[in-house]
């Protein structure tokens, strides 16, 4: 099914090394032959991106984008997304919103793919995101040349299941992104940016995974320590093919504000089993095929056994800095699966990746 989103354009340029000058900011001397991207196109291109982001008031975009990067990169980053598959639904908005800046920088000229700039729209989503005017840890774009698939998108990526236990999530992250534990944890930090929405997944996450759904910061794991966790199901009859959904919602009686939430705010915040998979291991317990979990998640108690990667989330709940660290450190990797890092001699960014 050819998707109209997608204007497939073979950008399988040759990344020809020798363009010091473009690398440095400057023109090519041969007009007309394909160039590297400058830094200067990649900081034009950024701004633009910052005021989509701002501009954009029917949605939160900026988490839309971090979401686009995560997905476009499984199977390998190549600028295509197989909206026919019901994982990715929903990400309609952040490539359609992207495409006048698609089309101004990933050319020709610069020699920029569509999933490079996706790539930098992701990382300048993450940045944007961090709390306040001063002190944002800059998330740039290093690495450039990605290559966008030339046809219709692949469909046989295989996205997470919202239901995975800690092994599975382990084993996901290692197989598709060659993610350490630690690294795992750190990356689904992520879901302390934006919501799910019952239409695209089945989940009733319109409250977003923290109270503050448009902060990048580690409340995530905060959240997930500091709560009492309670599962209920979600009833998607009425938006089938959407299967009914167990979901987690604060329960009553544990948290710092006393009835399971934080001094009454953010009490509809929700977790997948994917998200509580990093501090509990309900393995034995879980229903796969629904995400049904029947050991309980109290704080601090028993139930549920303490997952091997406890004491990652527990670092990052202490740590912001070191979980913003880690976390921009596993997103550039995520964001270069598919590729090698062998470009020569390359000292300034943007560098150069080419196919594995
Ligand atoms: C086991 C792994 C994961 C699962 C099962 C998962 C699942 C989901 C689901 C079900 C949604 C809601 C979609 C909707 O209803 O619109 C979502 C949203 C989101 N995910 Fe994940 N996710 C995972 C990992 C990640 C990772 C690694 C990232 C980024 C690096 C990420 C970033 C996001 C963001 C930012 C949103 C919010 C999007 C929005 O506000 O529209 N997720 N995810």
């Amino acid at each position: 099914m050819k998707l109209h989103h997608l204007i497939l354009f073979a950008s399988t340029l040759t990344f020809a090394r020798g363009a010091e000058n473009a690398l440095k900011g400057g023109r090519s001397e041969h007009q007309g032959e394909r160039r590297l991207a400058t830094q200067q196109d990649l900081d034009d291109a950024k701004k633009e991106i910052i005021a989509l982001i701002k501009k954009e008031t029917r949605f939160l975009l900026a988490p839309k984008l971090v979401r686009l990067g995560f997905h476009d990169c499984v199977g390998g980053c190549d600028g295509c997304i197989d909206l026919g598959n019901a994982d990715n639904a929903g990400l309609d908005k952040p490539i359609d919103a992207l495409k006048p800046i698609v089309d101004k920088y990933a050319t020709e000229k610069t020699g920029l793919s569509r999933a490079d700039i996706w790539a930098l729209a992701a990382l300048t989503a993450a940045e944007v995101s961090q709390p306040g005017n001063r002190d944002k840890v800059p998330f740039p774009l290093e690495w450039i040349g990605r290559v966008d698939c030339v046809d219709d998108p692949p469909t046989d990526n295989e996205f997470p299941s919202p239901n995975l236990a800690t092994d599975g999530l382990l084993d996901f992250f290692f197989k598709t992104f060659d993610f350490s534990p630690e690294e795992t944890v750190a990356i689904m930090g992520a879901h302390t940016l934006g919501v799910a929405q019952r239409v695209n997944s089945g989940f009733e996450g319109d409250a977003g995974w923290v109270p503050q759904e448009d902060v990048l910061n580690n409340n995530y794991y905060t959240q997930i320590l500091g709560a009492n966790w309670q599962q209920f199901k979600v009833d998607n009859s009425d938006i089938r093919p959407i299967p009914d959904r167990f979901q987690w919602k604060k329960g009553t009686g544990g948290g710092f504000g006393g009835g399971g939430g934080f001094g009454g705010m953010g009490s509809d915040i929700f977790m997948l089993d994917s998200d509580l998979a990093i501090a509990r291991d309900f393995e034995d317990s879980l229903v796969e095929a629904t995400g049904e979990v029947s050991c309980s998640i109290k704080q601090k108690a028993s139930g549920c056994p303490f997952a091997s990667t406890l004491g990652f989330v527990e670092e990052y709940k202490n740590d912001n800095a070191l979980w913003v660290n880690d976390f921009r450190a596993a997103f550039n990797k995520m964001l270069t699966t598919g590729y090698k890092k062998d470009s020569p001699d390359c000292e300034n960014a943007p560098c150069v990746l080419s196919p594995k």
